[in-house]
């Protein structure tokens, strides 16, 4: 049993379409599962099972990577440059913490972004080929190029934990509580941020975890298709 705030967290990214008319039923309630798992994975964030994430195809997990960036983009990343930039009006801090807090708020927006442009102009492209349907395939040299701007295993050993670039922040907002400051505003800052690193911490690993490696095996049988087919001709 999850509880409310989790699965609030979990569903926000999904408001847009959960509940909606243009929804299919059967499309509504696997999201609906896929949901209560994401709440699960909230609840309990370090030792969550990812495997078990498998059970739901690579479409629905493509819908979660995109719109959980689109929330990031227009809400998770937008809160905290507000909220810090609320704290350190309404505060009387040190200039050089001000600037810091500023600096490290900026760099971790610049670095999400850049991360998240990345992955929605290489990777979703060709999950979402790699998804589509047997009689919808690309022809094969399409197909090849399509895969050349997008190295699955290097993905992989490249992709980078964005919630560490939070730590930054969070070190800068200790130093903040140990000159004295904590109150209502940093206490918000503060939750605000917890939330985010766990959202991200989620995020990374169903893309690390459950994505690639599903992603990997759909790519080889695709292929496999593509050389039958091939064959006959
Ligand atoms: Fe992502
Ligand atoms: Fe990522």
């Amino acid at each position: 049993m999850t509880n409310h705030w989790s699965y609030q967290q979990a569903k926000s990214r999904f408001d847009s379409c959960l509940g909606g008319q243009s929804l299919h039923l059967a499309k509504e309630t696997e999201m609906s599962g896929f949901v209560r798992l994401l709440a699960t994975a909230f609840d309990d964030v370090d030792s969550f099972s990812y495997e078990k994430f498998n059970a739901f195809d690579l479409h629905l997990l493509t819908e979660y990577v995109s719109s959980t960036h689109k929330l990031y983009i227009n809400k998770s990343l937008q809160e905290i440059e507000q909220w810090s930039e609320h704290c350190m009006r309404n505060m009387v801090v040190q200039e050089n913490l001000k600037s810091q807090l500023h600096t490290a708020v900026r760099k971790f927006k610049v670095d999400t972004i850049e991360h998240i442009q990345e992955e929605e102009s290489t990777l979703l492209p060709y999950l979402r080929l790699l998804n589509c349907d047997y009689n919808r395939l690309a022809d094969y040299d399409s197909f090849w190029i399509e895969k050349s701007k997008c190295d699955l295993t290097k993905f992989h050993d490249e992709h980078e934990d964005e919630h560490l670039g939070l730590q930054e922040i969070d070190n800068i907002i200790g130093q903040l509580c140990k000159a004295g400051q904590r109150n209502f505003l940093i206490g918000m800052l503060e939750k605000k941020i917890k939330t985010f690193c766990t959202d991200l911490q989620i995020h990374g690993n169903i893309e690390e975890m459950v994505i690639i490696p599903k992603a990997v095996e759909t790519e080889r049988k695709l292929i496999q298709k593509y050389h039958k087919l091939l064959s006959k001709n």
